[in-house]
């Protein structure tokens, strides 16, 4: 096996993070040169930024058409696209379709599809149970504003997965963690939230703080600054979020007694996500709720990217901790938007007497309805949880056995159907960790990804896979492949980095 190689320095790597965002506005910043300035460097071996820009060079040379439409598109979608997220270095990939597994580019490029549309596509595409259970209701209507029997099953169902009673719908994952915060603050009559830093609950006020601040906003690690993660957003709002790091339950011992009385409770993504993935410390989690309990305040969970396909019941299934509220979205409506608030009697007893006023003219839609009661009992069965976890296994196994031959300083983190490559060997517990890894490396892996026919979600190093209940062993051997050709080219570049050094 090769002697392994330092990756270069991990000084804070965020350039291509515009101030205030989570993600880069500009979708071509170059790739920063990873040699120190003035090193000596055979001529003969590329640099990262080389290998970039020669992946960038092939990207663009497979998609004309895309290139095409993304330029047309300036014109009428501001910013050429449709959420910001949907840009990507070095042109946003337009679609054409989905099947199964696999996703089409309106240039007929083929691709497996490990992005899942930002973890959606758990089902996969036009999973024959999710195309029967909406073209049903298509032809029986679409919106009532009124309940279906429909509701009534999901709700059974999420309430024996996730062990809480009672459930509320609504469409996106902002909505529903704007919900639970809204709840927590009814309920308790107080304003002060508590929230992690680096974590993303959607794009409302309360949770759009210290999302991906840049290092100069992000005060002392013991002490984080409530930094706003986006322009727009009242500082009334930034300063009711008090922001603490992953798996520091001292940091919420303090917050809770420098706000005495003040908290209306904490949200938290039970394993963090939106930074590679990151498991919380053993014990973290059940000490949390019980320390918020004794401080008369609420534990919600965001399990809108875990919810499903950590596992069958989400990351409360992994961790055993059932929070107070939790907020469900993405891979629960397979394919389709919605999102669910599901709460404790305890909780939810201040919906049904009117104290919180919960509503929404799409809440529980009937479109959505069929199309979760058919996801939660027809796709996300206990044999699809079995399939899943032989490919997670594969694509773990046969990921980390390619960083390995080539030395490279990387590892592979997965969970349930979720899994990432992490570029250092360095501990990563919370989001300073996190931030400190080269994203440079991420991008190059996701070039050769997407030029090998596989395609991961575009902001790399904070984003993972997601394999769906419609992916094979061939599918993931095609990711391996790729990830194996990737480590070969960067073997390359950390021996230059070590003769330069
Ligand atoms: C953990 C988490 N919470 C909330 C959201 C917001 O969900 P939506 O984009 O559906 O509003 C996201 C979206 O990426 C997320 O990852």
């Amino acid at each position: 096996m090769a002697e392994k190689q330092a990756l270069p320095s991990e000084s804070s790597h965020h350039q291509n993070q515009s101030a205030g965002q989570r993600r880069p506005a500009t979708p071509s910043s170059p790739g920063r040169p990873v040699t120190p300035r003035g090193a000596a460097r055979p001529a003969t071996r590329p640099t990262l930024a080389d290998i970039i820009s020669e992946q960038e060079g092939i990207f663009i040379r497979r998609q004309p058409e895309s290139g095409r439409l993304a330029s047309k598109a300036t014109s009428a979608l501001a910013g050429g696209v449709t959420s910001n997220w949907q840009i990507s270095r070095p042109q946003p990939v337009w679609l054409s379709h989905g099947s199964g597994s696999k996703l089409y580019d309106v240039d007929g490029n083929e691709y497996v599809d490990l992005h899942g549309g930002y973890g959606v596509s758990l089902a996969g595409h036009a999973h024959p149970a999710i195309v029967a259970a909406v073209q049903h209701q298509v032809t029986r209507g679409t919106h009532f504003a009124q309940p279906t029997r429909d509701a009534l099953a999901v709700a059974a169902q999420l309430g024996s997965r996730f062990g809480l009673p009672q459930w509320r719908f609504a469409n996106s994952g902002t909505e529903a963690t704007m919900d639970a915060i809204h709840l927590m603050r009814a309920i308790t009559g107080r304003d002060v939230i508590i929230k992690v830093e680096g974590c993303y609950h959607g794009h409302h006020d309360s949770v759009q703080v210290s999302v991906y601040p840049e290092p100069e906003d992000m005060g002392d690690a013991d002490r984080p600054a409530s930094a706003p993660a986006s322009t727009g957003i009242p500082k009334a709002f930034t300063d009711l979020t008090v922001i603490v790091g992953f798996s520091d339950l001292a940091a919420v011992e303090r917050v809770l007694a420098e706000h005495k009385d003040q908290v209306a409770g904490m949200i938290v993504e039970p394993i963090m996500m939106n930074a590679g993935i990151i498991m919380p410390k053993p014990g973290y989690l059940a000490a949390l709720k019980e320390l918020l309990h004794a401080n008369q305040a609420l534990l919600t969970f965001d399990e809108i990217k875990t919810g499903l396909t950590a596992g069958p019941a989400g990351a409360i299934g992994v961790t055993g901790v059932t929070p107070d509220i939790v907020c469900l979205a993405k891979a629960i409506g397979g394919g389709v938007s919605v999102a669910a608030i599901g709460g404790t009697a305890e909780v939810m007893k201040h919906v049904t007497n009117g104290d919180y006023e919960m509503v929404g003219t799409f809440n529980g839609n009937p479109l959505a309805m069929a199309a979760t009661r058919a996801m939660l009992y027809e796709v996300a069965t206990p044999e699809a949880y079995t399939k899943i976890d032989l490919l997670r296994r594969r694509a773990t196994d046969g990921a980390q056995e390619a960083i390995a031959r080539h030395g490279l300083a990387a590892r592979v983190v997965s969970v349930g159907a979720k899994g990432c490559i992490v570029f250092t060997d360095r501990p990563v517990g919370n989001f300073r960790d996190f931030l400190a890894i080269n994203d440079e490396y991420s991008h190059a892996h996701w070039l050769f990804q997407h030029n090998g026919g596989v395609f991961l979600p575009p902001w790399g190093k904070a984003e993972q896979w997601l394999i769906s209940v419609q992916h094979d062993s061939a599918d993931i051997d095609r990711f391996n492949g790729n990830v194996a050709r990737f480590a070969a080219s960067i073997a390359g570049v950390g021996k230059v980095l070590d003769s330069a050094q």
